[in-house]
């Protein structure tokens, strides 16, 4: 191994949920605990500068940086639910007027007479097999829901109302809850299905308004700067003191669907690109060449050996993350020092060292390797695999560590 990995039990958390610094306000996949980001910063002595997570997801990047007393943070993310739910976090409101303006609501939704269908026509969103995903009742309850949504003025309240409507969206449509992928429930199971609607919402509400104001309200100050981007990331030259990331461990259709996991959600806010979004992500686009630089060069040629498809589709992640990490490596001043916690996957019973990867193309752009740490995974919903190999060389299984590759930018290349 070129780049030294130690075992570092201190950013195991072991036992320790999301929730206990900072619990979501919307349900997410592969989210990092804040823990580790809030330890590292600390253990490097960063409490101040500009911060970014050029894949931010649902924000527990900005949790770890608000918790050091952090200022400026920076995001970006292609999926448009990962963007509201960060910026519902971290937008500092007043919770005595998200009480007021979910009273207000409550009375409007509940003694109102039905609105006329013309309205309700009008405020369903084009989402693709409307009927296949959501009965006409509930269709009729988020519709009225929406339009009443996009009647508050105030936009930092309307986003952090959209969050549980979100959630509703997901959990009162026919896809089953407890899986990321869109699958429909048993075909038994659909007429029983009854959702409330807006006492699903009004609940999911309230827990927010809850979370809100005991665990972000009290640590956001209005002068915190918050920057988040629904899209992939731009570079800015020489302008991040620290990046903290936890980018993909691979493609969205073999590893994580973070696309189809918001197909629903994106639809009703509006989104049209809310199909396409796995194809957009990291990996998503068909490499015609196989990725042969480096350290990871070998291993994908392995691959290639057995599956050529598989080699492309890996190569594909491994040539938008290099490409990411040049744009991010130009992005840093001097001195400023990047954390990357990603995951070594296995493909073909190979484990691709995505640690080694990433300390690799930093070096090459500028960086000096400061350390690796190894942690063991335990709270994160990833899919593992353990099948023998008898190779030398080639390590089984995998995704029961993380590791969190940290460096330092040494000149401008
Ligand atoms: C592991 S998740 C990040 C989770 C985040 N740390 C959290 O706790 O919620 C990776 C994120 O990268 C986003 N992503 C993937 N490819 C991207 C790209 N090319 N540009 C921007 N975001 C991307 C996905 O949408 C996903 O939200």
């Amino acid at each position: 191994m070129k780049y030294k990995v130690f075992r570092n039990t201190k950013y195991d958390f072991a036992g320790e949920a999301y929730a206990k610094v900072y619990p979501n306000l919307h349900k997410y996949p592969a989210t990092m605990i804040p823990q580790i980001g809030i330890e590292v910063l600390k253990e490097l002595n960063i409490n101040n500068g500009i911060l970014l997570d050029p894949y931010c997801g649902s924000g527990s990047t900005f949790a770890s940086a608000i918790e050091v007393g952090i200022n400026e943070m920076w995001g970006f993310d292609i999926n448009p639910l990962a963007i509201l739910i960060s910026y519902g976090k971290f937008t500092k409101l007043n919770p005595e007027l998200l009480e007021t303006y979910m009273s207000k609501l409550q009375n409007l939704l509940y003694s109102k007479l039905e609105l006329n269908s013309s309205l309700l026509e009008k405020a369903i969103p084009k989402v693709s097999n409307l009927d296949y995903w959501f009965s006409p009742c509930v269709i009729k309850k988020l519709a009225t829901l929406k339009i009443e949504l996009e009647n508050i003025p105030d936009e930092n309240i309307r986003r952090f109302f959209t969050i549980p409507f979100s959630e509703t969206v997901r959990e009162c449509s026919f896809t089953r809850n407890s899986e990321f992928k869109l699958y429909r429930i048993d075909k038994n199971d659909l007429d029983s299905f009854r959702p409330d609607v807006y006492g699903t919402f009004f609940s999911k509400l309230k827990s927010n308004i809850l979370i809100y104001k005991s665990f972000y309200y009290p640590k956001l100050k209005y002068t915190n700067k918050i920057n988040l981007n629904n899209k992939a990331f731009e570079p800015i030259n020489s302008h991040y003191d620290v990046v903290l990331t936890s980018p993909p461990y691979g493609d969205s259709r073999t590893t994580v669907a973070y696309g189809q996991f918001s197909t629903l959600s994106n639809e009703w806010l509006g989104h049209s690109i809310a199909r396409k979004i796995d194809n957009l992500l990291m990996g998503g686009k068909k490499n015609i060449g196989i990725y042969s630089k480096g350290i990871i060069g070998h291993f994908i040629s392995e691959i290639n050996r057995i599956e050529k498809k598989r080699a492309l589709e890996v190569s594909s992640f491994y040539d938008d993350l290099e490409m990411s990490i040049r744009q991010v490596a130009k992005s840093v001043k001097l001195g400023g020092k990047v954390i990357y916690i990603v995951g070594n996957r296995t493909v073909k019973n190979i484990q691709l060292p995505t640690d080694q990867f990433v300390a690799e193309s930093f070096e090459n752009y500028g960086f000096k390797h400061l350390c690796t740490y190894e942690r063991l995974i335990s709270s994160k919903v990833m899919p593992s695999q353990n099948s023998p190999t008898n190779k030398t060389g080639f390590k089984v299984n995998t995704m029961l560590f993380e590791y969190i590759v940290i460096c330092e930018k040494i000149n401008n290349s």
